[in-house]
């Protein structure tokens, strides 16, 4: 009888051991905190699918910015809620609109604390609830919708934003931007782009947190789940455009796709936990079936080890309290 002589159970005797060999780690500052801020709002809302979440007051959200800075996020990424909406999506633009105003509010509290990042997409403001504009077929017209986003994201540069999320999926969102903050001499303001973003029914939560008005899918635009070599695809389009990081969405069940861009992005890589994938574990613990804490940890760590360098999660804050308790 032979015995192997290799024995990798050897490294994992003890939690120092385990710890001193551990390939991949968790840190505050590599976490980025989705928020949600509702025009009209006098006390936070709670989202019943994605519960210990909320739609922000000003304050609220004041709070939450302040919070997170002192926590040693990231980021923050906005996401406004208007109280009225047209087919255009105007309230984007309006410079004391619901996220633009929400952005200078958290600017002035974090200042460059911490990095601020906002929603470059209709998909909020639009009484339809697509993320563009629409012909006169009822389809989302990629060119007038790029025309808009050039102005938004002016409006949220000069609102304050460090970083700009175009979530859209329009093609040609990148370069239409980046040449609009440019000749805003916003040349400073970056911006993450969401280039392989999947049409997922993972997204359900979210939908209620942003009250969304659409009916029917975004199949036209966003990518099919099917598709794994389309990603590189959207990925250098991007870079060409002049992505600073790009972006994988969501997380979890893309983690192949997340491995091939991490391995060649030249630029920071960040995968989006999205609220199906926060509803579920959510779901799950309250119902006594998973180890709520460990499985939160696991799901981020499987994330950052599959390649990427950010995580946006709504367990932000939480997780960055419990690796301060160490
Ligand atoms: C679109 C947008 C969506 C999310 C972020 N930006 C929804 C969608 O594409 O339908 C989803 C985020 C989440 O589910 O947590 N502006």
């Amino acid at each position: 009888m032979s015995f192997p002589i290799h024995r990798p159970r050897r490294l994992r005797q003890t939690p120092a051991l385990r710890r001193l060999v551990a390939e991949t780690r968790l840190h505050p500052a590599e976490l980025i905190l989705p928020v949600f801020i509702r025009e009209g709002l006098t006390e936070p809302a709670p989202l019943q699918s994605m519960p210990g979440i909320v739609q922000h007051t000003t304050d609220t959200l004041k709070r939450a910015a302040v919070e997170a800075a002192e926590l040693g996020l990231g980021g923050i990424m906005l996401f406004g809620v208007p109280e009225t909406r047209d087919a255009v999506g105007s309230a984007s633009l309006d410079p004391e609109g619901v996220l633009n105003a929400a952005i200078r509010s958290v600017r002035a509290e974090v200042g460059d604390d911490l990095v601020v990042m906002s929603d470059v997409c209709l998909d909020e403001f639009t009484d339809h609830g697509h993320c563009g504009v629409l012909d006169a077929q009822g389809r989302v017209d990629n060119d007038a919708t790029l025309e808009i986003y050039a102005q938004m994201a002016v409006a949220q540069a000069e609102a304050g934003a460090h970083v700009l999320g175009p979530s859209g999926m329009m093609d040609g969102q990148v370069a239409v931007i980046r040449q609009a903050l440019d000749a805003a001499g916003q040349q400073d303001v970056s911006i993450v782009a969401y280039a392989a973003k999947y049409a997922s029914a993972f997204y359900g939560p979210f939908r209620e947190a942003v009250d969304s008005q659409l009916k029917g899918d975004r199949r036209t635009y966003q990518m099919d789940a099917a598709n794994r070599r389309e990603a590189i695809l959207e990925v250098e389009l991007d870079l060409e455009e002049g992505a600073d990081m790009i972006m994988v969405k969501p997380a979890m069940s893309y983690l192949d796709i997340l491995a091939d861009v991490a391995s060649m992005s030249p630029v920071p890589v960040a995968a989006y936990q999205i609220s199906g994938e926060y509803a579920m574990i959510e779901a799950a613990a309250a119902n006594g079936w998973i180890d709520r804490k460990a499985s939160i940890l696991e799901s981020v760590l499987g994330i950052r080890r599959a390649g990427a360098n950010l995580v946006l999660t709504y367990w932000a804050p939480e997780i960055a309290g419990w690796l301060r308790e160490g």
